[in-house]
């Protein structure tokens, strides 16, 4: 996407790779919306920290990134001793996909590409075949946000007021973003519309990432409170609902998805609001049978007893908020169940949530 800091403009894709220095080039999410920063990971070890201490997040963001630094581990190794390398890989790759549990997308982009590399014969050959499928899963991933938009786009009209929940935009996939992707593609097609981003606490993503992003697409948006949506929802101003997901179960349609996001579904059905959820393929799971057994991510209480933000001055600061003292409890995901969903909007179409199994082959799995 085309990013504006002071004046000029540039495309941007959120995860990139420099062969020269095997170096994964992400943009440093933490900063935003005050800089605009790209920053470098020179081996597999950083890049798992990335991913890990949230400078890049997303889950296609983070499936690119581990798909990279998969590639960047073993372009490091030296030497021509298979099964050495092998042992090497299965390191790097444990390491990678253990950075953060919610999102399914680096486990599957991280198999994806050994599967791939499983070709090669020597290791210069599954080397440079890592590589090659690292920048086919980054190119897939932007592809697949341009198939959700266009599916997507079909659910805008005008005047439409549309809430979204969390950052499922660009900066959390390579380009373009899940559920944003329908927002983009209909605002190309002349659609005026008005956008809600939940604030997201509590770390804010709604607010720094979405409200961003949708600034420099020039979309009207307002950033509201993690609870006004009931409030606009009773009263007619909230229309249409879309969010990403980081896991979509195959077989009963359950979404992991930021936390808060169940909330807003159930408050959707209240209403009889549309709720829909995009994604790209690699964020469908077709092995766990129930959403019980997604692993979610309990986070640093840190993040509920303050906030990160500048001063005046521009300096970064963290700013505690709540009683120092008190306990915090602070899981980073739910998962909503397929009956509050009205339809999950894929690159290859929008389905319901309970047909994404009978649609299996269409959606990729298994040939
Ligand atoms: O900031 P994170 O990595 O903790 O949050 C992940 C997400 O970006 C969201 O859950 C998002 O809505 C779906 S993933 C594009």
């Amino acid at each position: 996407m085309n990013v504006t800091v002071r004046g000029r403009s540039r495309a941007h894709r959120t995860v990139t790779f420099d062969s020269g220095q095997n170096e994964v080039l992400l943009i440093e999410q933490r900063l935003l919306p005050h800089e605009f920063k790209i920053v470098a990971t020179r081996n597999f070890r950083e890049t798992a920290a990335a991913i890990q201490n949230m400078i890049v997040r997303g889950a296609g963001a983070i499936g690119a990134t581990a798909a990279y630094g998969l590639a960047q581990g073993a372009r490091a190794f030296r030497g021509s001793n298979l099964p050495k390398f092998s042992a090497q890989l299965d390191l790097v790759q444990h390491t990678l996909a253990s950075a953060r549990p919610t999102a399914v997308d680096p486990v599957n982009a991280l198999i994806k590409i050994r599967t791939a590399m499983d070709t090669g014969e020597t290791v210069a050959e599954q080397q440079s075949i890592a590589l090659a499928a690292a920048e086919e899963f980054a190119n897939e991933d932007a592809s697949h946000c341009a198939g959700i938009g266009r599916h997507g786009a079909n659910l805008i009209r005008d005047n439409m007021r549309i809430l979204t929940h969390c950052n499922a935009g660009w900066l959390a996939f390579v380009d373009i973003g899940s559920a944003t992707a329908p927002l983009y593609a209909a605002q190309a097609a002349g659609r005026k519309f008005h956008v809600y981003c939940d604030e997201t606490r509590p770390r804010s993503q709604g607010a720094t990432l979405t409200a961003w992003e949708l600034a420099q697409q020039k979309i009207p948006h307002q950033i509201i409170a993690d609870n006004a949506a009931g409030h606009l929802m009773q009263r007619g101003e909230i229309d249409l609902v879309i969010v990403g997901s980081d896991r979509v179960l195959g077989r009963t349609g359950e979404v992991a998805n930021k936390i808060g996001t169940y909330t807003k579904a159930v408050l959707a059905k209240r209403h009889k609001i549309p709720f829909y959820v995009a994604i790209p393929l690699s964020t469908l799971d077709w092995n766990l049978k129930r959403g019980l057994d997604i692993p979610i991510e309990d986070r640093h209480e840190s993040e509920v007893l303050g906030a990160w933000g500048v001063t005046k001055s521009g300096k970064r600061e963290f700013v505690r908020v709540a009683n120092p003292t008190s306990g915090v409890r602070n899981p980073g995901f739910d998962v909503t169940p397929a009956e509050l969903i009205t339809g999950i909007i894929t690159p290859a179409g929008i389905f319901k949530p309970t047909e994404l199994w009978k649609k299996r082959k269409q959606l990729g799995h298994g040939g």
